[in-house]
C-alpha cells in the first residue's frame, strides 16, 4: 500500500504490508536517503548498539563510508564486513565467516545487520541476520537496480548449494528498506539492464501501464536521472509488494501467489545454467519472458486480433528498447534444446510431474500452465512444427 511521504526530502515512501504477521515494514524510496541511514535506522530501533554493516569489494569503496559515518552520528558502533563481489559468495564458508565475524563483534539481540549491496550481499546478509542468535533484524539499502525493484523486497534470503541456487535459505523480513537511486549512477549499464528486464517483468505481470512507462523512461534511466528512477523504482516495489502482500511465504494458490513472479524465470535458470553464467541474470529473464510470450501465444492462451501486434513481438520492441538481449532462437538450436529439456527437468521448482509454468494471456495478466518439459521445448521450437 503506497504511503506519500511526509519529509520533504523523503520524495517518496511506500509501505509493504506482511499480513500474515499483522506487522508491515517500510520501503523508504528517495535521492539522498542513504546519509540519513543512522537516522532510521535509530527511530526503527532506538535500543541497537551495534551494527553489522555487510557490502561487497565494489560498494563498500563507493558507499561504506557513507552509510558508516551517518550511523555512528548516531553513536552506532560498526563493524565492516566485506565481501567478494559475485554470486559466488552466496555461499556456506562466506556465511559461517560472517556469522563468526558477528560473534566477534559482540553483537547482540537488538542489533541489526545492514545490507549495503546488490541481491547477493542482500541475500547473504539477510540470511546471517535470519541465523545469528536465531534472529537479528536487518535492514536492506539495496544498490543495484535489481535488488531495488525485486531482491530486497519480499523476506526471501539464501545462499546457493553445489546442487542449485538459493537452496539454503529461509524468510527473514526487513525492518526497513532504503532505497537512493542515487547510488545508480556507479552502476554498470549491463547491471543496470537487468533491474530494467526485472521493471518489465512487473509490468508484464501486473500493469500494462508499467510495462509501457518503463519502456518510455529507459533513456531517462539509463542517464540515471534519480526522480525518474525513484518513480519508476517505488511503481515496481509497489507492484511486488501487492503481490507477496498477497502471499507472504510462497504458500498460495497458483496464480494467485508468488509464483506469479517467476514469470520468464523458468527459462532463465535453465539458460543461465546453460550459458555457464556468461548471460547474467536479467539478460537470461529478457529471453525467459520472450518466451513466455511465444508459449502462451502458442498455446493459444494469448490470442491476438487481425491488425493487433502479437505477444512476442510486443516483448521483443520492449525488451529491444531497453537495451536487452531479444535472440532467443540462438539459444535455442537442436543441441542447445536438448540441455534445456534437460535442465528443465531439474528445476526446482517443478511439481511431480509437471512444471507450473507462468504464461500471459495479455500484459498485465498472467496465468499458470501445466507443462511438462517436453512440452514448453516442444512449443518454443523455431519454426513452430505443425
Ligand atoms: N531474495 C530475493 O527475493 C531475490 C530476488 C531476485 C534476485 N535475488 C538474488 O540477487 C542476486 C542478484 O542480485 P544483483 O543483480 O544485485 O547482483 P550482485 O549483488 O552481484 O550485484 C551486481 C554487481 O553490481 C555491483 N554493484 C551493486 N551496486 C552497485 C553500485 N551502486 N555501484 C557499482 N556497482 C554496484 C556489485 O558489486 C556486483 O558486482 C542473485 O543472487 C539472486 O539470486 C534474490
Amino acid at each position: 500500500m503506497a504511503q506519500p511521504g511526509t519529509e520533504k526530502r523523503k520524495p517518496i515512501a511506500l509501505h509493504v504490508a506482511v499480513p500474515t504477521e499483522d506487522e508491515s515494514y517500510p520501503v523508504l524510496i528517495g535521492k539522498g536517503l542513504l546519509a540519513r541511514l543512522g537516522y532510521e535506522l535509530r527511530r526503527s530501533h532506538p535500543n541497537a548498539r551495534r551494527v553489522a554493516l555487510v557490502s561487497d569489494e565494489n560498494v563498500m569503496p563507493l558507499y561504506g563510508g557513507l552509510a558508516r559515518g551517518s550511523l555512528e552520528a548516531e553513536e552506532l558502533e560498526v563493524h565492516c564486513f566485506t565481501i567478494p563481489a559475485g554470486e559466488s559468495s552466496k555461499c556456506l564458508e562466506q556465511l559461517v565467516g560472517l556469522i563468526e565475524g558477528m560473534v566477534a563483534a559482540r553483537l547482540g539481540r537488538r542489533d541489526v545487520v545492514v545490507a549495503l549491496g546488490g541481491g547477493v550481499v542482500g541475500d547473504l546478509a539477510g540470511l546471517a541476520a535470519a541465523l545469528f542468535m536465531r534472529g537479528i533484524d536487518l535492514m536492506q539499502c539495496p544498490t543495484s537496480l535489481l535488488a531495488q525493484v525485486d531482491a530486497s523486497v519480499g523476506g526471501k534470503v539464501a545462499i546457493d548449494l553445489p546442487s542449485g541456487k538459493n537452496l539454503f535459505g529461509t524468510f527473514h523480513f526487513p525492518t526497513v528498506v532504503l532505497i537512493d537511486p542515487a547510488v545508480i549512477k556507479t552502476l554498470p549499464d549491463r547491471e543496470l539492464a537487468c533491474g530494467l528486464a526485472e521493471m518489465l517483468k512487473h509490468g508484464a505481470l501486473f500493469s500494462p501501464e508499467h510495462f509501457h512507462q518503463v519502456v518510455d523512461a529507459a533513456a531517462d534511466m539509463y542517464a540515471h536521472k534519480p526522480e525518474v528512477l525513484a518513480r519508476k523504482i517505488a511503481a515496481s516495489v509497489g507492484l511486488k509488494a501487492a503481490c507477496v502482500s498477497r502471499d507472504p511465504r510462497e504458500q498460495g494458490e497458483a496464480g494467485k501467489g508468488r509464483v506469479a513472479l517467476n514469470l520468464g524465470h523458468t527459462i532463465a535458470h535453465a539458460l543461465e545454467l546453460m550459458s555457464d553464467f556468461e548471460l547474467k541474470h536479467g539478460e537470461a529473464v529478457a529471453l525467459g519472458l520472450i518466451a513466455a510470450a511465444r508459449l502462451s501465444e502458442r498455446k493459444k492462451l494469448a490470442k491476438t486480433e487481425e491488425g493487433e501486434v502479437g505477444l512476442e513481438e510486443q516483448m521483443r520492441a520492449a525488451l529491444a528498447a531497453l537495451r536487452l538481449p531479444t535472440n532467443l532462437d540462438a539459444w535455442l538450436t537442436e543441441a542447445r534444446l536438448e540441455r534445456l529439456e534437460a535442465n528443465l527437468k531439474n528445476d526446482k521448482k517443478r511439481g511431480f510431474a509437471s512444471i507450473s509454468y507462468i504464461g500471459l494471456s495479455r500484459i498485465g495478466d498472467p496465468a499458470v500452465l501445466s507443462l511438462s518439459a517436453q512440452e514448453i521445448v516442444a512449443l518454443l521450437r523455431n519454426p513452430k512444427p505443425d
